[in-house]
């Protein structure tokens, strides 16, 4: 079962190399879904039009509804031009195209894992995947451990003649600590660790990626990155987006599970980890799950002094009336669950004792923008007069992952003329002026290191149950009270969240 290659990581010397993998075949259950059209395939796709898979890689689609290959080519070709950029070329396409196949089937009956085991030693021979298979699941998270387990019982958990067998799990992985337990207990009864993939799309964004070149590539942040330099940390995912067509999805999840149990969780530990002793996944991923384990535990009876949990009514983003969360497709018009959530973490270790951290993630809120500000203490004196400082604010250095990707920091310096009158100015850095490669998709970057089994970009075992164990005293009282605060769409959160910081002496940022 063990997947050597990716516990030996041979690739790890030669990374500046152009890396493609050996030939292989990637299952997708739940083909058919949203995920496959508009993220998989595309990231395939660019990979295949930059030469970086091998002629011989295979697509095979699985879900009940029935299609022959052709049909679902043809579905995929149909909506691959509004998610590739630069425009789809058919030579490539064709080429590519050539490697997807679909197979109609039950992914709770055994038969379908027959076929499916028939079809891929076909493909073997026929194409030359070399027994490599990578089983992704994209289908509904209540079936994950079905799958698993059917695939377990096709023998399908190792490769074939040699080759190996992975498994990528999507998110949401488990609904809280006890469902993320019995979720990789189920799929270690079938598939070791290394074979292992916990997706995360944030980890596979250079921008989230690039948080450790920052720290780790220049020695002048990390001196003062800790407590005694920085005042508190704020991390921020607003979207101007609703939750459109996703009602029922959201009705179940919330912001909790669908953006700040990973995504946010993933940010957190990136910005507050120690330096790694290498950059390869068990150095890195162990740094990660210490940041877990400090993070100071909610208690849940005192829930209000760290969580707040909004929900966005009727309002106005970006000059347009947009109707409230309750009046959403599929929602209930009584519906407490969050679109909103604020946090207040503290994480305690000697580097951060005592530094809040502070973390927000909502839908509708005025503009979408993903960043991590560490907002420094300030000078301690300023030798200028009171009325010359009005415009001084502390330093604040900021990660923008998304949009208009960059760096700034803020400083003071000297407004011209006479006098000293000082204020604040931001030196910025466009990543986009800097470099003028395009940044790839994330998934583009996560499958091909999928396929090249470096699991470094992807999430632990301990990872998962880690950032759930943060969480689950919040969600077990806001299931009891029952209660949510309502900001208009278009606002930056409800008022409770300013409160939040407000208590600290703190404000939130206006990204
Ligand atoms: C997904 C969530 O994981 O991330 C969505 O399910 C959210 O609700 C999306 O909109 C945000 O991702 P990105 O890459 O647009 O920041």
């Amino acid at each position: 079962m063990a997947d050597t290659q990716a516990l030996q990581n041979p690739l790890r010397d030669e990374q500046r190399l152009p890396r493609v993998p050996d030939p292989g075949v990637m299952v997708i259950f739940g083909a058919s879904g949203d995920l496959t059209s508009r993220k998989l395939v595309p990231a395939l796709y660019e990979l295949a039009s930059q030469r970086r898979l091998p002629l011989e890689m295979a697509v095979v689609g699985i879900s009940r509804t029935e299609m022959s290959h052709e049909e679902f080519r043809q579905k995929l070709r149909e909506t691959l031009e509004e998610h590739v950029s630069g425009g789809v070329s058919d030579d490539v396409w064709d080429s590519f195209a050539g490697g997807i196949f679909y197979l109609p089937g039950d992914s709770k009956e055994p038969e379908t894992y027959e076929e499916l085991k028939g079809f891929l030693k076909k493909l073997d021979a026929e194409r030359g995947t070399l027994g490599n298979r990578a089983f992704y699941l994209s289908a509904s998270p209540s079936l994950f451990p079905t799958i698993v387990g059917r695939l377990g019982e096709a023998g399908m958990n190792e490769g074939e003649d040699g080759g190996w067998s992975r498994l990528v799990v999507e998110k949401p992985f488990g609904r809280d600590l006890e469902s993320a337990r019995e979720l990789n207990d189920e799929i270690r009864r079938h598939f070791d660790e290394a074979q292992i993939y916990r997706i995360d799309h944030y980890l596979g964004k250079e921008t989230v990626q690039n948080i450790l070149a920052l720290r780790f590539a220049n020695g002048i942040f990390e001196p003062i990155w800790n407590q005694h330099y920085v005042d508190h940390v704020q991390i921020t995912v607003a979207e101007d987006i609703g939750v459109g067509t996703r009602g029922a999805f959201y009705e179940e999840a919330g912001a909790l599970r669908d953006i700040v149990q990973n995504h946010v969780m993933q940010v957190l530990c990136l910005t507050a980890m120690e330096p790694p002793v290498a950059f390869d996944a068990e150095s890195l991923r162990e740094e990660k799950v210490k940041v877990l384990k400090a993070v100071r535990p909610i208690p849940e009876d005192g829930v209000e002094e760290y969580a707040v949990r909004g929900q966005y009514t009727s309002g106005w983003v970006w000059g347009e009336e947009v109707a409230g969360y309750r009046e959403e497709e599929n929602v209930g018009p009584d519906s407490v669950t969050e679109t909103y959530l604020a946090l207040r973490l503290f994480v305690d270790n000697w580097r951060w004792a005592g530094v809040p951290f502070f973390l927000r993630a909502g839908k509708r809120m005025p503009k979408k923008a993903t960043e991590v500000a560490i907002q420094f203490h300030s000078s301690p004196h300023t030798p200028f007069a009171r009325d010359d400082t009005e415009g001084l604010e502390p330093n604040v250095l900021v990660v923008r992952v998304q949009p208009d990707e960059g760096l700034s920091l803020k400083i003071g310096a000297k407004v011209p003329g006479a006098g000293f009158e000082v204020s604040s100015v931001n030196m910025d850095l466009l990543y986009g002026t800097a470099f003028l490669e395009e940044a790839p998709d994330a998934y583009q970057r996560l499958l091909l290191d999928l396929m090249l089994g470096d699991p470094t970009l992807f999430i632990r075992a301990d990872e998962a149950e880690g950032a759930w164990r943060i969480l689950d005293p919040v969600m077990r009282r806001w299931a009891e009270e029952k209660k949510v605060e309502f900001y208009p769409a278009g606002a930056w959160g409800p008022r409770e969240a300013d409160e939040l910081l407000g208590r600290d002496g703190r404000e939130w940022r206006r990204p």
